[in-house]
Parts: structure tokens; C-alpha cells; sequence
């Protein structure tokens, strides 16, 4: 496989150091840091599918690079879906894990029903066509956050067949399940086909 350049769109550094952990050689990525574009991306469709094609979008029209998104959420089964779309700024802005956190404990309260899962849908926007790529686990939701690694939702989320929290996992632990790294060997897949 050649080496396939693509840019990153998202500014949350905590996601593009997960995709670079994830990613297997043969892909080299720029951030949008490297190339010193700062514009605040618009997320104003109301799903996780929209928001992921629109950020791509915008990313591609303003720089004609190839480029990857990545729209993430979690899913609460007993809150309805929720927070989900609005995964990032759930508690209300400007974006906090730790509100967020809260906020979802104190919906949960002592629910016997905790099932949950992150899902995440990465755009890829190449040579002006746009490919989706979707990653999910399931799991549970903690009584009170437990680890420090990660981000966002890592220390509440336990995921199916595990015992512990993502947050208090090792990196590499997580980046082998986790929703991104599903949506990523699709993606690796996708690539690897037109080889
Ligand atoms: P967005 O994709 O920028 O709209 O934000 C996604 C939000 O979902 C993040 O800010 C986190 O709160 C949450 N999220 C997505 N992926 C993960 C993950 O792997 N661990 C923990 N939280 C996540």
C-alpha cells in the first residue's frame, strides 16, 4: 500500500492521538495545527452522521485536502440515547468532562439499567468523495468515575467484557476495542482494497 496523506479535521487532541496510536504505518497525518488552520469547524446538524460529513466538508472546501473527521458520542440506553450528540458539551458551554460526568451520574442515580455504548462516525472526504466509516462498543455505565487516562467519558464507561473503566486502562487496551479503532480498520480496509 502506498503511503496515504490525510488531514486530520478535528482540533480535540486527545482523538488525534488515539487515531495516530491506531493507525498502522502507510498513513501519514497532518494535523490541522501542521498546517496553522485555527477557523472553529461548525457541528450544526442534529446527529452524529450529519456533524461527522459536515466537518469533513468544511475541512476539504477550505484547504482541497484529503481529509478524515471523526463525530463521537455516547449513548445511554435509560436516558434514551443521550447525551449522544451533544456528548462534548452536555453539561453546557464551554465543553467540561468533569460537568458532564456529573451530570450524567446524577441522571443515572442508582439505576439498575446502566447499558451504554460510544459510537463513533469518521468521514473520509478523498479527491472530493466522501466515505463513512462507523466504529461502536457497548458496555456500562459506573456508579462514580474510576481512572484517569483517556478522555471525556473514559472514567464512567466500562466496556463489555471488561471490568474495568477505559480510563483505567492502558491506552493500548482501549485503542485495541474502542469505537475508533473499529471505524479505523474499516477505514484500513477501504484503503487496502484500492491497493
Ligand atoms: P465531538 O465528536 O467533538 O462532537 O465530541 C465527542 C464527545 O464525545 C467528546 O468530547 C467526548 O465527550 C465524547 N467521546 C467521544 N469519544 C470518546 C471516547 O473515546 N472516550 C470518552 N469520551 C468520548
Amino acid at each position: 500500500m502506498k503511503v496515504v496523506k490525510l488531514l486530520l479535521a478535528t482540533s480535540n487532541a486527545k482523538k488525534v492521538e488515539e487515531i495516530r496510536k491506531i493507525l498502522p504505518s502507510g498513513f501519514e497525518l497532518l494535523t490541522l495545527k501542521d498546517i496553522g488552520f485555527s477557523e472553529v469547524i461548525p457541528e450544526t446538524t442534529n446527529t452524529i452522521v450529519g456533524n461527522s460529513s459536515q466537518k469533513a466538508w468544511f475541512v476539504f472546501n477550505r484547504t482541497g485536502l484529503n481529509c478524515l473527521s471523526d463525530d463521537s458520542g455516547l449513548e445511554i440506553n435509560a436516558l434514551g440515547g443521550r447525551p449522544g450528540v451533544d456528548s462534548a458539551h452536555y453539561a453546557g458551554m464551554p465543553p467540561d468532562n468533569v460537568k458532564n460526568i456529573d451530570l450524567v451520574l446524577k441522571e443515572m442515580g442508582e439505576l439498575q439499567e446502566r447499558g451504554a455504548r460510544f459510537v463513533t462516525v469518521m468521514t473520509l472526504i478523498l479527491d472530493g468523495n466522501e466515505h463513512q466509516f462507523e466504529g461502536e462498543i457497548s458496555g456500562a455505565i459506573t456508579r462514580s468515575p474510576i481512572g484517569t487516562n483517556g478522555f471525556g467519558y473514559d472514567p464512567i464507561f466500562v466496556p463489555a467484557g471488561f471490568e474495568t473503566t477505559f480510563a483505567h486502562m492502558e491506552a493500548v487496551d482501549k485503542n485495541m476495542i474502542s469505537h475508533r479503532a473499529k471505524a479505523l480498520e474499516k477505514l484500513n480496509e477501504f484503503f487496502a482494497s484500492k491497493a
